[in-house]
Protein backbone atom coordinates (compact mmCIF):
# COMPACT_ATOMS: atom_id res chain seq x y z
CA UNK A 1 0.00 0.00 0.00
CA UNK A 2 2.82 2.43 1.10
CA UNK A 3 4.30 2.03 -2.62
CA UNK A 4 1.46 3.34 -4.10
CA UNK A 5 1.29 6.49 -2.34
CA UNK A 6 3.75 8.51 -4.18
CA UNK A 7 1.83 8.07 -7.24
CA UNK A 8 -1.59 8.81 -5.22
CA UNK A 9 -0.28 12.30 -4.02
CA UNK A 10 1.81 13.31 -6.27
CA UNK A 11 4.07 16.65 -5.74
CA UNK A 12 2.30 16.31 -2.12
CA UNK A 13 4.60 13.56 -1.66
CA UNK A 14 7.64 15.07 -1.48
CA UNK A 15 5.94 18.28 0.62
CA UNK A 16 8.43 19.47 3.59
CA UNK A 17 6.54 19.60 7.05
CA UNK A 18 6.03 23.39 8.25
CA UNK A 19 2.87 25.04 6.02
CA UNK A 20 1.43 23.08 3.20
CA UNK A 21 1.67 24.07 -0.30
CA UNK A 22 -1.62 23.68 -1.21
CA UNK A 23 -4.92 23.95 1.10
CA UNK A 24 -6.26 20.49 1.01
CA UNK A 25 -9.46 20.37 2.55
CA UNK A 26 -9.08 16.51 3.52
CA UNK A 27 -8.25 17.77 7.45
CA UNK A 28 -8.42 20.72 8.79
CA UNK A 29 -4.93 21.55 8.96
CA UNK A 30 -4.71 21.06 5.31
CA UNK A 31 -2.66 17.89 5.57
CA UNK A 32 -3.84 16.00 2.05
CA UNK A 33 -4.29 12.67 3.49
CA UNK A 34 -6.55 11.48 6.36
CA UNK A 35 -6.24 8.01 8.11
CA UNK A 36 -9.50 5.90 8.60
CA UNK A 37 -9.86 2.37 10.21
CA UNK A 38 -12.99 0.77 9.87
CA UNK A 39 -14.23 -1.94 12.64
CA UNK A 40 -16.72 -4.65 12.54
CA UNK A 41 -17.44 -7.64 15.06
CA UNK A 42 -15.54 -10.08 13.09
CA UNK A 43 -12.99 -9.39 10.58
CA UNK A 44 -9.57 -7.75 11.23
CA UNK A 45 -9.72 -3.83 10.72
CA UNK A 46 -10.16 -2.21 7.42
CA UNK A 47 -6.79 0.63 7.12
CA UNK A 48 -7.65 3.40 4.47
CA UNK A 49 -6.12 6.45 3.49
CA UNK A 50 -8.26 9.60 1.87
CA UNK A 51 -5.31 11.66 -0.39
CA UNK A 52 -5.82 14.21 -2.82
CA UNK A 53 -3.53 14.14 -5.71
CA UNK A 54 -1.43 17.83 -5.73
CA UNK A 55 0.33 18.95 -9.07
CA UNK A 56 3.87 20.47 -8.53
CA UNK A 57 2.48 23.98 -9.55
CA UNK A 58 -0.73 23.35 -7.11
CA UNK A 59 -4.43 24.62 -8.85
CA UNK A 60 -7.89 23.30 -9.20
CA UNK A 61 -7.08 22.29 -12.93
CA UNK A 62 -3.78 21.17 -12.03
CA UNK A 63 -4.88 18.90 -9.25
CA UNK A 64 -6.91 17.29 -11.36
CA UNK A 65 -4.99 16.30 -14.26
CA UNK A 66 -2.35 15.09 -11.96
CA UNK A 67 -5.16 12.81 -10.14
CA UNK A 68 -6.33 11.55 -13.36
CA UNK A 69 -2.67 10.67 -14.67
CA UNK A 70 -1.88 9.12 -11.18
CA UNK A 71 -5.12 6.44 -11.63
CA UNK A 72 -3.80 5.49 -15.18
CA UNK A 73 0.00 5.68 -13.22
CA UNK A 74 -1.16 3.30 -10.69
CA UNK A 75 -3.79 1.24 -12.79
CA UNK A 76 -0.28 -0.48 -14.15
CA UNK A 77 0.70 -1.40 -10.46
CA UNK A 78 -3.26 -2.64 -9.37
CA UNK A 79 -6.46 -3.96 -11.01
CA UNK A 80 -8.45 -1.20 -11.70
CA UNK A 81 -11.77 -0.13 -14.12
CA UNK A 82 -10.22 2.74 -15.36
CA UNK A 83 -13.38 2.41 -17.81
CA UNK A 84 -15.97 2.64 -15.08
CA UNK A 85 -13.92 5.75 -13.89
CA UNK A 86 -14.30 7.52 -17.84
CA UNK A 87 -18.17 6.48 -17.91
CA UNK A 88 -18.86 8.08 -14.37
CA UNK A 89 -16.54 10.80 -14.08
CA UNK A 90 -16.48 12.71 -17.75
CA UNK A 91 -19.85 14.98 -16.08
CA UNK A 92 -17.96 15.85 -12.56
CA UNK A 93 -14.65 16.82 -15.12
CA UNK A 94 -14.09 20.76 -16.09
CA UNK A 95 -11.40 22.74 -17.11
CA UNK A 96 -12.91 25.18 -14.24
CA UNK A 97 -13.06 22.83 -11.66
CA UNK A 98 -15.40 24.16 -8.25
CA UNK A 99 -13.37 24.54 -5.09
CA UNK A 100 -12.26 22.90 -3.02
CA UNK A 101 -11.28 19.82 -4.75
CA UNK A 102 -12.45 17.36 -8.12
CA UNK A 103 -10.92 14.32 -7.29
CA UNK A 104 -9.72 12.74 -4.29
CA UNK A 105 -9.11 9.14 -3.60
CA UNK A 106 -9.16 6.54 -0.84
CA UNK A 107 -6.64 3.84 -1.01
CA UNK A 108 -8.18 0.84 0.98
CA UNK A 109 -6.47 -1.74 2.25
CA UNK A 110 -8.24 -5.12 3.52
CA UNK A 111 -6.78 -8.58 4.69
CA UNK A 112 -8.17 -10.49 2.63
CA UNK A 113 -7.50 -8.48 -0.80
CA UNK A 114 -4.81 -6.62 -2.59
CA UNK A 115 -5.32 -3.04 -2.08
CA UNK A 116 -8.32 -1.18 -3.12
CA UNK A 117 -8.99 2.60 -4.80
CA UNK A 118 -11.94 4.51 -4.61
CA UNK A 119 -12.76 7.69 -6.75
CA UNK A 120 -14.48 10.85 -4.98
CA UNK A 121 -15.73 13.63 -7.10
CA UNK A 122 -17.31 16.50 -6.20
CA UNK A 123 -20.97 17.24 -7.19
CA UNK A 124 -20.67 21.09 -7.26
CA UNK A 125 -18.16 20.78 -10.03
CA UNK A 126 -20.36 22.41 -12.32
CA UNK A 127 -21.67 24.83 -9.61
CA UNK A 128 -24.88 23.86 -6.66
CA UNK A 129 -27.65 24.07 -8.68
CA UNK A 130 -26.74 21.17 -11.17
CA UNK A 131 -25.06 19.01 -7.79
CA UNK A 132 -28.20 16.73 -8.14
CA UNK A 133 -27.92 16.37 -12.09
CA UNK A 134 -24.15 15.11 -11.84
CA UNK A 135 -25.43 13.12 -9.20
CA UNK A 136 -28.10 11.23 -11.45
CA UNK A 137 -26.27 11.17 -14.47
CA UNK A 138 -23.52 9.11 -12.69
CA UNK A 139 -25.47 6.94 -10.74
CA UNK A 140 -27.85 6.19 -14.03
CA UNK A 141 -24.68 5.54 -15.99
CA UNK A 142 -23.84 2.69 -13.70
CA UNK A 143 -27.52 1.45 -13.49
CA UNK A 144 -28.75 2.76 -10.38
CA UNK A 145 -31.33 4.38 -12.34
CA UNK A 146 -33.40 6.75 -10.41
CA UNK A 147 -31.12 6.36 -7.62
CA UNK A 148 -31.17 10.11 -7.10
CA UNK A 149 -35.10 10.35 -7.15
CA UNK A 150 -34.93 7.88 -4.05
CA UNK A 151 -32.34 10.10 -2.18
CA UNK A 152 -34.13 13.64 -2.80
CA UNK A 153 -37.34 12.76 -1.88
CA UNK A 154 -35.55 11.84 1.66
CA UNK A 155 -33.74 15.72 1.99
CA UNK A 156 -35.07 18.67 3.93
CA UNK A 157 -34.63 21.45 1.32
CA UNK A 158 -32.22 19.59 -1.54
CA UNK A 159 -28.97 22.83 -1.56
CA UNK A 160 -30.47 24.63 1.25
CA UNK A 161 -29.80 22.49 4.54
CA UNK A 162 -29.07 19.00 2.58
CA UNK A 163 -26.63 19.22 0.26
CA UNK A 164 -24.79 16.53 -2.03
CA UNK A 165 -20.56 16.31 -0.97
CA UNK A 166 -19.40 13.53 -2.42
CA UNK A 167 -19.96 11.18 -5.27
CA UNK A 168 -17.73 7.68 -4.87
CA UNK A 169 -16.80 5.09 -6.85
CA UNK A 170 -15.23 1.29 -5.85
CA UNK A 171 -12.76 1.50 -9.18
CA UNK A 172 -11.39 -2.07 -8.65
CA UNK A 173 -11.89 -4.87 -11.66
CA UNK A 174 -14.88 -6.50 -10.24
CA UNK A 175 -17.55 -6.87 -12.76
CA UNK A 176 -19.81 -4.70 -11.05
CA UNK A 177 -19.96 -1.13 -9.42
CA UNK A 178 -20.45 0.02 -6.01
CA UNK A 179 -21.51 4.01 -5.36
CA UNK A 180 -21.96 6.08 -2.80
CA UNK A 181 -23.72 9.36 -2.70
CA UNK A 182 -22.79 11.79 0.02
CA UNK A 183 -25.35 14.04 1.70
CA UNK A 184 -24.29 17.02 4.15
CA UNK A 185 -27.03 18.12 6.40
CA UNK A 186 -26.94 21.42 8.16
CA UNK A 187 -27.66 21.82 11.72
CA UNK A 188 -29.74 18.50 11.48
CA UNK A 189 -31.11 16.56 14.66
CA UNK A 190 -31.14 12.67 15.48
CA UNK A 191 -34.42 12.74 13.79
CA UNK A 192 -33.32 13.80 10.42
CA UNK A 193 -30.69 11.23 10.48
CA UNK A 194 -33.12 8.42 11.28
CA UNK A 195 -35.47 9.60 8.72
CA UNK A 196 -32.19 10.22 6.57
CA UNK A 197 -31.68 6.18 6.79
CA UNK A 198 -34.98 5.30 6.38
CA UNK A 199 -34.55 5.89 2.75
CA UNK A 200 -31.76 2.82 2.48
CA UNK A 201 -33.71 -0.87 2.34
CA UNK A 202 -31.09 -2.52 4.75
CA UNK A 203 -29.78 0.37 7.11
CA UNK A 204 -31.14 0.46 10.48
CA UNK A 205 -32.77 4.26 11.52
CA UNK A 206 -33.14 3.45 15.12
CA UNK A 207 -29.67 2.57 15.51
CA UNK A 208 -28.77 5.51 13.73
CA UNK A 209 -30.19 7.74 15.49
CA UNK A 210 -28.96 6.22 18.80
CA UNK A 211 -25.40 6.37 17.46
CA UNK A 212 -25.88 9.93 16.10
CA UNK A 213 -26.90 11.44 19.49
CA UNK A 214 -23.80 9.68 21.29
CA UNK A 215 -21.47 10.46 19.04
CA UNK A 216 -22.51 14.08 18.81
CA UNK A 217 -23.13 14.63 22.67
CA UNK A 218 -26.73 16.13 21.30
CA UNK A 219 -30.01 15.52 19.93
CA UNK A 220 -29.06 18.50 18.27
CA UNK A 221 -29.05 20.58 16.18
CA UNK A 222 -26.20 19.95 15.21
CA UNK A 223 -24.37 23.37 14.63
CA UNK A 224 -20.95 22.52 14.04
CA UNK A 225 -19.66 20.79 11.34
CA UNK A 226 -22.75 18.92 9.22
CA UNK A 227 -23.52 15.23 9.99
CA UNK A 228 -23.35 13.71 6.57
CA UNK A 229 -25.12 10.78 5.41
CA UNK A 230 -23.70 8.20 2.79
CA UNK A 231 -26.03 5.92 0.53
CA UNK A 232 -24.36 2.72 -0.72
CA UNK A 233 -25.64 1.09 -3.98
CA UNK A 234 -24.43 -2.42 -4.22
CA UNK A 235 -24.59 -4.28 -7.34
CA UNK A 236 -28.20 -5.04 -7.98
CA UNK A 237 -30.01 -2.18 -6.46
CA UNK A 238 -31.43 -0.14 -9.01
CA UNK A 239 -32.98 2.80 -7.72
CA UNK A 240 -32.83 2.00 -3.72
CA UNK A 241 -29.49 1.82 -1.84
CA UNK A 242 -29.49 -0.80 0.75
CA UNK A 243 -26.86 0.38 2.52
CA UNK A 244 -26.69 3.38 5.00
CA UNK A 245 -23.63 5.05 7.00
CA UNK A 246 -23.94 8.68 9.13
CA UNK A 247 -20.58 10.46 9.58
CA UNK A 248 -20.36 12.74 12.45
CA UNK A 249 -17.90 15.13 12.73
CA UNK A 250 -17.46 14.44 16.29
CA UNK A 251 -14.42 16.74 17.01
CA UNK A 252 -16.69 19.73 16.66
CA UNK A 253 -18.51 18.26 19.53
CA UNK A 254 -15.99 17.61 22.06
CA UNK A 255 -13.69 19.73 24.29
CA UNK A 256 -10.73 17.45 23.23
CA UNK A 257 -9.92 13.95 22.01
CA UNK A 258 -9.62 13.03 25.26
CA UNK A 259 -13.84 13.02 25.31
CA UNK A 260 -14.14 11.61 22.30
CA UNK A 261 -12.21 8.74 22.86
CA UNK A 262 -14.13 8.15 25.58
CA UNK A 263 -17.03 8.65 23.03
CA UNK A 264 -15.71 6.14 20.69
CA UNK A 265 -14.56 3.02 23.12
CA UNK A 266 -18.12 3.20 24.68
CA UNK A 267 -19.57 2.91 21.40
CA UNK A 268 -16.88 0.48 20.35
CA UNK A 269 -17.80 -1.50 23.67
CA UNK A 270 -21.83 -1.03 22.19
CA UNK A 271 -20.84 -2.42 18.89
CA UNK A 272 -18.69 -5.36 20.37
CA UNK A 273 -15.49 -4.42 18.33
CA UNK A 274 -12.22 -4.81 19.44
CA UNK A 275 -11.37 -2.11 21.74
CA UNK A 276 -7.55 -2.77 22.23
CA UNK A 277 -7.26 -2.44 18.26
CA UNK A 278 -9.72 0.80 18.58
CA UNK A 279 -7.07 2.60 20.71
CA UNK A 280 -4.15 1.16 19.15
CA UNK A 281 -5.10 2.36 15.70
CA UNK A 282 -5.89 6.09 18.46
CA UNK A 283 -2.09 5.92 19.55
CA UNK A 284 -0.86 4.81 16.44
CA UNK A 285 -1.15 8.52 14.94
CA UNK A 286 -0.78 10.51 18.07
CA UNK A 287 2.26 12.63 18.64
CA UNK A 288 0.75 14.41 21.66
CA UNK A 289 -1.43 14.46 24.55
CA UNK A 290 -5.03 13.56 23.78
CA UNK A 291 -6.30 16.48 26.00
CA UNK A 292 -3.92 19.18 24.27
CA UNK A 293 -5.92 19.70 21.00
CA UNK A 294 -9.16 18.06 19.39
CA UNK A 295 -9.62 16.91 15.86
CA UNK A 296 -6.82 13.95 16.02
CA UNK A 297 -10.20 11.71 16.03
CA UNK A 298 -12.19 13.87 13.17
CA UNK A 299 -15.24 11.71 12.37
CA UNK A 300 -16.93 8.55 13.47
CA UNK A 301 -19.10 6.80 11.10
CA UNK A 302 -21.51 3.77 11.61
CA UNK A 303 -22.06 1.71 8.48
CA UNK A 304 -25.80 -0.13 8.49
CA UNK A 305 -27.07 -2.53 6.09
CA UNK A 306 -24.46 -4.39 3.50
CA UNK A 307 -21.84 -4.66 2.52
CA UNK A 308 -19.98 -4.57 5.77
CA UNK A 309 -21.86 -2.87 9.02
CA UNK A 310 -19.75 -1.73 11.84
CA UNK A 311 -18.01 2.00 12.51
CA UNK A 312 -15.10 3.90 11.45
CA UNK A 313 -13.05 5.74 13.08
CA UNK A 314 -11.40 8.49 10.91
CA UNK A 315 -8.23 9.94 12.41
CA UNK A 316 -5.92 13.09 11.44
CA UNK A 317 -2.42 13.28 10.75
CA UNK A 318 -1.79 16.56 12.20
CA UNK A 319 1.13 17.10 9.86
CA UNK A 320 0.74 20.64 9.83
CA UNK A 321 -1.59 21.93 12.88
CA UNK A 322 -3.78 20.94 15.85
CA UNK A 323 -6.74 22.66 16.94
CA UNK A 324 -6.97 23.70 20.30
CA UNK A 325 -9.17 22.23 22.36
CA UNK A 326 -12.37 24.18 24.28
CA UNK A 327 -13.59 23.61 28.01
CA UNK A 328 -15.88 20.93 28.08
CA UNK A 329 -19.31 21.58 28.84
CA UNK A 330 -19.63 21.60 32.85
CA UNK A 331 -15.61 21.10 33.08
CA UNK A 332 -14.44 24.22 35.51
N1 LIG B 1 -12.37 17.37 5.93
C1 LIG B 1 -13.60 17.42 5.19
C2 LIG B 1 -14.80 17.45 6.15
O1 LIG B 1 -14.66 17.18 7.30
C3 LIG B 1 -13.75 16.25 4.22
C4 LIG B 1 -13.79 14.90 4.86
C5 LIG B 1 -12.70 14.13 5.14
C6 LIG B 1 -14.95 14.18 5.24
N2 LIG B 1 -13.13 12.94 5.69
C7 LIG B 1 -14.49 12.93 5.76
C8 LIG B 1 -16.31 14.46 5.20
C9 LIG B 1 -15.38 11.99 6.27
C10 LIG B 1 -17.20 13.51 5.69
C11 LIG B 1 -16.74 12.29 6.22
O2 LIG B 1 -15.88 17.76 5.68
Amino acid sequence: MCALLPDLLGAAAGWPLGSPPWPSEIADDHSPVEYSVAFDQHGVPTLRLLVECVADAPSPLGNQIAALSAVHALSAKVPLSIERLADVAGPFLTSTPAEPFSVWFSLVARPDTGPMLKVYLNPHARGRAQAGDLVATALDRIGFIGGERTIRAALRGLSTVDDYSFFALDLDDRPDARAKVYVSHTAATTADACRAAAVSRDGDPAEVAEFCAAAAGTDGPCQGRPLVSAYTFLPGDGAVPSGYSLYVPIRDYVGDDAEALARTMSLAKRYGLPDTAVRAAVDAVRGRDLADGRGLIAHLSLRTGPPHPGMTVYLSSEAYGVTTARHRVGAA
